[in-house]
């Protein structure tokens, strides 16, 4: 058993359960992996956490890090050729299982989704009326009366008071800010267990999409569910949840309290995620078409091909250890009289493309 090297004062302030304490948990992961076929590496690899009713937890980290294919894989909605494996997998206490290749995808009851394009989500061809009382009458067993007070009461709910028009509207009759609150409601209706929401903001202005995120964390923090919030937008995030996980090339490499993210945030990576987010727009877009995918070859730290602190020892994969995955972190934090995690942040911006491998 490896010792942890990390003084108390280290370990994140709302670190999930283990596994092994997951009695009453909403979501329950442990080794949870995929790979798409003809890939030659896995998606994401051993993804464990958990979620108890009440969680916020964001899942952050740049494009093709693995969040949505993480998103997608809990919410039983992977394509039906690709390989998912767990060592366990439970929602709500009850083992769930996984999909074998070429089993159709079914959504799992109790878990909802949001995503960023409300207008490919939505049905086209129906009204909202319609979308949003079958969804109630499939998942709550209401009756067509009741089905049809409670739809109205959704949408004023999410903030549409107007509800006979929207009610007798196609998706594409509407705003893609109403479409949004339409999705969330039809989302909430069901009384899931986990909502998780998948970049559910990114096609919103700012302002736009800081209200729709203000409106779905109340919605979900009413309803008692857990949730899981997918973005690229570490800040937002951390804003609008109690806990984050940093993903880089399929792997959690970081999990810190939301309201600590800036102060107590120590891997490299998310140091420097964090020193990149003003950029995000210009310089940090570049940088950002060029992560590397996972290409399951070095079997060690997928960061140190641009890590300042790489040695020899990181061609070996670091635990997750007191929520960090990272050697260097570890020492640092193990030092005698180490106060705080003190990894200077390196800017992305200081990591040139040419050191980016191919
Ligand atoms: N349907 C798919 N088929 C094959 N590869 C995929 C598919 N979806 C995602 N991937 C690959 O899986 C990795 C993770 O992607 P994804 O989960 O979409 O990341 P993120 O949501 O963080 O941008 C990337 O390398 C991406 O190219
Ligand atoms: S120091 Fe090593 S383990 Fe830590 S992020 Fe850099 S390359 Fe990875
Ligand atoms: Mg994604």
């Amino acid at each position: 058993m490896r010792q942890n090297v990390l003084g108390p004062r280290a370990v994140p302030e709302t670190a999930a359960p283990s596994p092994d304490q997951v009695d009453g948990s909403v979501l329950a992961v442990e080794g949870l992996r995929v790979r798409y076929p003809g890939a030659s590496a896995e998606a994401i690899s051993d993804i464990s956490t958990v979620l108890a009713a009440g969680d916020r937890v964001a899942l952050v980290g740049e494009s093709g890090s693995g969040k949505s294919t993480t998103g997608l894989a809990v919410g039983g909605l992977l394509p039906r050729d690709a390989e998912v494996t767990a060592d366990r997998f439970a929602i709500d206490g009850r083992p769930q299982p996984l999909m074998a290749p070429g089993v159709l995808p079914r959504r799992r009851p109790d878990v909802s989704m949001v995503f960023q394009d409300a207008m490919t989500c939505l049905d086209p061809v129906s009204t909202i009326g319609t979308q949003l009382r079958t969804v109630l009458r499939d998942a709550t067993g209401a009756s067509r009366a009741e089905a049809k007070v409670r739809a109205a009461e959704w949408l004023r709910r999410v903030g549409l008071d107007d509800t006979v028009r929207v009610l007798g509207s196609r998706p594409y009759e509407l705003s893609g800010g109403m479409r949004q609150r339409v999705m969330i409601a039809i989302a909430l209706c069901s009384r899931p267990r986990l909502v998780i929401a998948d970049e559910p903001t990114s096609a919103l202005d700012a302002s736009l999409a800081r209200q729709a995120m203000g409106l779905l964390t109340d919605l979900v923090r009413e309803s008692g569910a857990a949730m899981l919030m997918i973005s690229h937008d570490i800040d937002l995030c951390a804003e609008f949840t109690d806990r984050v996980l940093v993903m880089y090339a399929g792997r959690i490499v970081e999990e810190v309290a939301s309201e600590r993210l800036h102060t107590a945030a120590a891997h490299p990576y998310t140091r420097g995620l964090l020193a990149s987010v003003p950029t995000l727009a210009g310089a940090g877009a570049e940088w950002l078409s060029a992560i590397p995918a996972p290409t399951g070859e070095s079997g060690g730290c997928d960061f140190r091909a641009r890590c300042r602190y790489a040695t020899d020892r990181c061609a070996e994969l670091p635990p997750l250890e007191a929520g960090v995955r990272c050697w260097h972190t570890a020492d640092v934090l193990a030092a005698p009289g180490a106060a705080a995690p003190a990894v200077p942040p390196p800017s992305l911006r200081e990591i040139s493309l040419e050191e980016v491998p191919a």
